[in-house]
Formats: structure tokens, C-alpha cells, sequence
């Protein structure tokens, strides 16, 4: 009897044993990549001089860099566009949708194995696969047959129980797991979805729960194939994709968490997290300046349905900025051709581009000290560009009610239609453009922007550096390397990127680290949430950092700091963590001795005392990390 994660684990395992807490590697059949981060992933497969991609299905997607301002971006799309065609990627143009929207309509299939460089990959899992955010260098280790190495997780089941009530959503069940689990609740499990209340989740509101998913820390979640699934792969067109899966009857769960739906309320997370969770009707009455609807949280067909249906025939109030942007052009295709869209523009929203938009903090800034309303996944410090503005993450329907109220509304208390019939999606594949028949013949376009990778030196055996900046807890990859519309652009371009790192705890940070020669990094618990964007791994890596000491480590970013050769650690005694300070010289001798055990100790020669630290890595880590990063010890195994 097994549970659906350790089933499809199973078939696609490919070292070591189903065993919690145990390494594993498993095989991947699909990857997919962002502008954001595949700029850097294909540089990364280039290097591995593999021909031709070894996946069963490969796309990259282009939904976060779309402005263009300046040449670097579109730079960026014409080298990611060369590159799919050449070694044998899908490629979806910007205007196509955000990536993990268009895969789940068109890509993702019941019990296979996805692997993306973006955290919100596991989105696809909604469809009863395994689907994992890495970063973009194990995606293009996946891409070149490499097998991921993770650890084998815990599985919790999450049953759910009774149906949702007028007005209460799917994001309600996602943000009331993270209030009873937080952002760490997560870290290495999957979230296994089962009982009566599953039936009734479309595959949409299965998609925003697993979706955010990553905010719980989790390796992904899951739920199974079944009518539901069916009935949407038939609408997709694709029914013949659609097999049952689902766990044994009696299967074993390492923990369970019940949620009655008929219970839950609508509710929002506050800033700046997404476990700061506070009822909707707590929140009644708080003015609101902006809001926003979007995002590859809640930007499907019904999300945008029953957002229209609670705007239809309604004005926004003069205190708000409404913007909605579907999730992908066959949403938009659909609006359009039903009238929906004209319900958006005739309340007063603005239409934005089916892509990441003001997630990302690509536009749409909040005014100062504003209340802005989404239905975003995330809602960390100066994400939206905007560092005065408190961002709450709220289910469609709450953003809607709020817009035409100006003030945060509950939605149970408004009559409005929120069933609508099951319509054919719209399907048009025109803007996913196949691989080149004749790649021989593609030549990779390399505009002014895109840069040579740097590459890490190989480990020395002994670290003496100074702490060149100290940091609390939660600490995320926004924090690390910045988002918005002036850094990422130089996404390919880490020389420039990286004079923003930490731009926001510490100004000129990279100054700090020329002056020193580089340095270590301290901080506290789960350093390198959020995000997978492997630059905030790889710009401190060029800065000269090499070794990150904190309390605990969020996994993709572990993974990441590993892949770049910095060496990551953590205290055993936590308490250690009080003594240091900025500036005090840290050594830590015999780094080799890793092989024998992972624990080490830290000297603090400016204070004249030592720590004992671990290093929560295995074996096979502690070759990349002395060859300097994976990129090294693939070369040199070749
Ligand atoms: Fe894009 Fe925001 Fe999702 S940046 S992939 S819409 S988390």
C-alpha cells in the first residue's frame, strides 16, 4: 500500500531508497524554464556540451523580463528563443502565458516527473504528478539526462473535508495551511490532498493550492488524477494525456492535517509574509489603494469568472487602481470571446499582459505607504517595488469585492453568481513555437546583454574571511538578489547584477566584499526562502563570498549555494549565532576533512573562540563543492 508520492517516486526512481530523510535521485521527464532564471540554465546546459535536450519534454517559457525598456531584455527573449530551437526546447513566446499557467493547461500529465527553475513549478502537481522548483542548474542537469538529487521526502496527508462556501476559496485552504504550519512548515515534505472535500476542488483551485504550496517550504504537493482531472484535460483537448492515480486505501502518512471547508472563512495574509494570516472580517473596513488580480496563483478561467461575476455591472471605487492580468492567452482568448473581458474594462480595471506583471514587481508599484490587495503568492518586504506599501494576498473574490468597496470586504456577504458553465477552452497553440528540425543550422543569437557564465574556483582547504554582513531569520531571495524592473534585466549579466545584492539590508554590499576580498555570510533561521532564482547564489559567489553560516537553510536555495561551490553550514548550537558579529574574522580549517565527517569547527579569531558547525549536505556535495560547483564537476567527469 502506497501513498500517490512514493507511487510515482517509485517509477521514476533511480539511486537510493523511498525512505524519509534518506538522498535519492530520481529521473525527470519534463522541465521548464523562466526568462528570470533560463537565461542562466541554458548557458549552464551550453556548457555541458549535450547535443540535443534527453527529456521527454522540454519548454521554456517567457513570462517574467517583458518590458522592454532598454535592449537587454529582448536580448534575453532572442537568445531563449535560438537556444529552444537549437537543442531541441519548446519555446513560448512572451504574450503566451506565465509558465506554469500554460503548462498546467498544456503540458503537465498525470504521473510524470517536472522539474522547473521557479519555485511555483509544483502549480503542475495539481495535475497528479511530482513536480519540483529547483535551480537552474539542476534543470539543466535534468535537461541533459542528470538525475535530481533530493532528499526523499515525508509525505503529509491533508484531508480535506465538507465543500467550500459561497464567497470562500481555494486560497482560503492554501493560506489556513499556513497559518497552522507557517513558512517552514513545509521544508522537506509533500502535501499529499485526499478525502471528500478534493472532489469538488476543479483542477484550477487544486493549482492555486499547490502552487503555494512552496510558501509552506514544502518539496511539493500533490493531488490525485481523477473526473476532475479527466474532465479538464477533455476541455484541453488532451484527454488522452488524462490516467487514474491516487493512493492505496490504508497507505501510510508520516502526518495527517484535517480541514473542514464547510469551516474556513475567507482570509488574508498580511504583510510581509505569507503566514501573517488574519480573517477577512478582522480586516473588514481597512481602506484599500490598490488591487491586484493575477499572477500563476489566481490568474485561471474561473478565477478571473468569478472575479467578473462579482464586478459585473459595478464601477471600482475612486480610491483604487484595479489591474488584472490573465494567467495565459488562452484565458485571455476565453474572456474575450464570452464578454468577460469587457465586464473588467467597463468597471474600471486595467487590462495588463498575460505574464507575471506586478508580481515580479514589473510595474504596477503601489503609492506610498499603500494598502494593496492580491492575489499573489508572495508578499515579502519591497517585492512590489514599493518599500512603504503593505501588500495582503486574498482570494479573487475578496479583491474584486474590495475594489468596488474601497475598503477589505468579505465576500460571503455579497450575492453574486459563483457557478458558471464548464465551457471548451480555448486552444490555440500558436505562440509555442517547436524545436528546429535542422538544428545543426540555428546559430545562438548573443546579444550585448547576455554575458559569459562565471564560474567558481575550486575549494580551498582552508576559509579565512570576514563576516561581511550579518542577518536575522527568514531572510528571502528577494532579499539576497532583488526582483523589479531595474535589476533583472541584468539577470545575464552577473557582474552588474550583482553590485544589487543585499541592496536593501546593506547598502553597497559588493563594495564591502571587493574591499574584503570576499567573505562569509551569517544568518539565522531559513536563509534563502522564497524564490529559486539561483542568482542569489551566484552573485555572492562572484562577489568572493564562500561559505554561508546560518541556523537553517530553505532547500532550493541549500541546493543552489552547493551547485556554486559556496560551502553552506550551520550551527549546532544556535545560540552561536549571538556571538558573532560584522567584521569578525572567521577561519575554518581543513575543509577536506568533510570526507571523513560533516561536522567542522568555526574559529572566531577576532573574539578568540569557536564554534562547532555541520554541513547539511551528502557525499556527492561534497565533490561538487571542492571541484568549485557543479558546472566544474561535470566538466570534469566528462
Ligand atoms: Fe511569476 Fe509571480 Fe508566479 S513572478 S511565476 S507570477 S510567483
Amino acid at each position: 500500500m502506497q501513498n500517490l508520492t512514493y507511487k510515482i517516486l517509485e517509477k521514476h526512481l533511480l539511486k537510493g531508497k523511498l525512505e524519509a530523510g534518506q538522498p535519492i535521485e530520481i529521473k525527470m521527464d519534463q522541465t521548464l524554464t523562466q526568462d528570470a532564471t533560463g537565461t542562466m540554465a541554458y548557458m549552464q546546459f551550453e556548457a555541458m556540451g549535450v547535443k540535443k535536450v534527453k527529456t521527454e519534454l522540454s519548454v521554456s517559457y517567457v513570462d517574467h523580463n517583458t518590458l522592454q525598456n532598454g535592449f537587454m531584455n529582448a536580448d534575453d527573449h532572442a537568445y531563449l528563443q535560438s537556444v529552444a530551437s537549437k537543442y531541441g526546447i519548446y519555446f513560448s513566446k512572451p504574450g503566451n502565458g506565465i509558465c506554469h499557467q500554460v503548462h498546467l493547461e498544456r503540458f503537465a500529465k498525470p504521473g510524470k516527473t517536472l522539474i522547473g527553475s521557479d519555485s511555483h513549478t509544483p502549480t503542475s502537481s495539481a495535475m497528479g504528478c511530482i513536480a519540483i522548483g529547483a535551480g537552474g542548474l539542476d534543470v539543466a542537469k535534468a535537461m541533459a539526462g542528470i538525475g535530481y538529487r533530493l532528499t526523499c521526502p515525508k509525505v503529509v496527508e491533508v484531508k480535506l473535508t465538507g465543500t467550500l462556501a459561497h464567497g470562500v476559496s481555494s486560497k482560503d485552504i492554501i493560506l489556513k495551511l499556513l497559518e497552522l504550519l507557517s513558512v517552514k512548515g513545509g521544508v522537506g515534505k509533500v502535501f499529499e490532498y485526499s478525502g471528500e472535500g478534493v472532489k469538488n476542488l476543479s483542477v484550477y483551485q487544486r493549482a492555486t493550492i499547490t502552487n503555494m504550496g512552496a510558501e509552506l517550504g514544502a518539496t511539493t504537493s500533490i493531488f490525485p488524477s481523477d473526473e476532475v482531472t479527466r474532465e479538464f484535460l477533455k476541455r484541453q483537448q488532451r484527454e488522452s494525456d488524462y490516467i487514474a492515480l491516487s493512493a492505496d486505501e490504508g497507505c501510510h502518512y508520516d502526518e495527517t492535517v484535517e480541514i473542514n471547508l464547510d469551516e474556513l472563512t475567507p482570509l488574508a495574509a498580511c504583510p510581509n509574509s505569507p503566514d501573517a494570516i488574519k480573517n477577512v472580517s478582522e480586516l473588514a473596513g481597512m481602506k484599500v489603494d490598490q488591487v491586484a488580480i493575477g499572477s500563476c496563483t489566481n490568474s485561471g478561467y474561473e478565477d478571473l469568472m468569478k472575479a467578473a461575476a462579482i464586478l459585473k455591472g459595478k464601477k471600482i471605487a475612486h480610491n483604487v487602481s484595479l489591474v488584472v492580468s490573465p494567467g495565459s492567452r488562452q484565458v485571455l482568448m476565453k474572456l474575450i470571446e464570452n464578454g468577460t473581458l469587457a465586464t473588467f474594462v467597463s468597471c474600471g480595471a486595467r487590462i495588463l499582459e498575460c505574464t507575471c506583471g506586478p508580481c515580479i514587481g514589473m510595474g504596477q508599484s503601489p503609492k506610498s505607504d499603500a494598502v494593496s490587495l492580491r492575489t499573489f503568492n508572495r508578499n515579502f518586504y519591497g517585492r512590489s517595488g514599493t518599500l512603504s506599501a503593505g501588500i495582503y494576498l486574498v482570494s479573487p473574490e475578496v479583491a474584486a469585492a474590495s475594489a468596488i468597496t474601497g475598503v477589505i470586504t468579505d465576500p460571503t456577504t455579497l450575492e453574486y453568481a459563483d457557478e458558471f458553465e464548464k465551457e471548451q477552452s480555448y486552444i490555440d497553440d500558436s505562440l509555442i513555437y517547436a524545436p528546429s528540425k535542422d538544428p545543426e543550422n540555428i546559430e545562438i543569437v548573443r546579444g550585448p546583454n547576455i554575458k559569459p557564465l562565471p564560474v567558481n574556483t575550486p575549494m580551498d582547504s582552508t576559509i579565512d574571511k570576514k563576516v561581511v554582513i550579518k542577518l536575522p531569520d527568514n531572510i528571502t531571495t528577494d532579499h539576497i538578489a532583488p526582483a523589479g524592473a531595474k535589476v533583472l534585466p541584468y539577470r545575464s549579466n552577473i557582474e552588474k547584477l550583482s553590485t544589487f545584492v543585499f541592496e536593501n539590508n546593506k547598502p553597497h554590499f559588493d563594495e564591502v566584499c571587493k574591499e574584503n576580498n570576499g567573505g562569509i555570510i551569517v544568518a539565522g533561521e531559513n536563509y534563502g526562502q522564497g524564490s529559486s532564482r539561483e542568482h542569489a547564489a551566484l552573485a555572492p559567489m562572484y562577489l568572493g563570498i564562500k561559505a554561508v553560516l546560518t541556523k537553517s537553510f530553505a532547500r532550493i536555495h541549500l541546493a543552489n549555494l552547493v551547485n556554486f561551490g559556496l560551502l553552506p553550514l550551520i550551527f549546532t548550537d544556535k545560540s552561536d549565532y549571538d556571538k558573532i558579529d560584522e567584521m569578525d574574522e572567521l577561519k575554518i580549517e581543513n575543509v577536506n576533512s568533510l570526507y571523513d565527517s560533516l561536522d567542522l569547527i568555526v574559529e572566531n579569531v577576532t573574539k578568540n573562540e569557536t564554534y562547532k558547525v555541520h554541513a547539511p549536505i551528502s557525499q556527492e556535495d561534497i565533490d561538487i563543492l571542492m571541484a568549485g560547483g557543479a558546472l566544474n564537476y561535470i566538466r570534469n567527469q566528462q
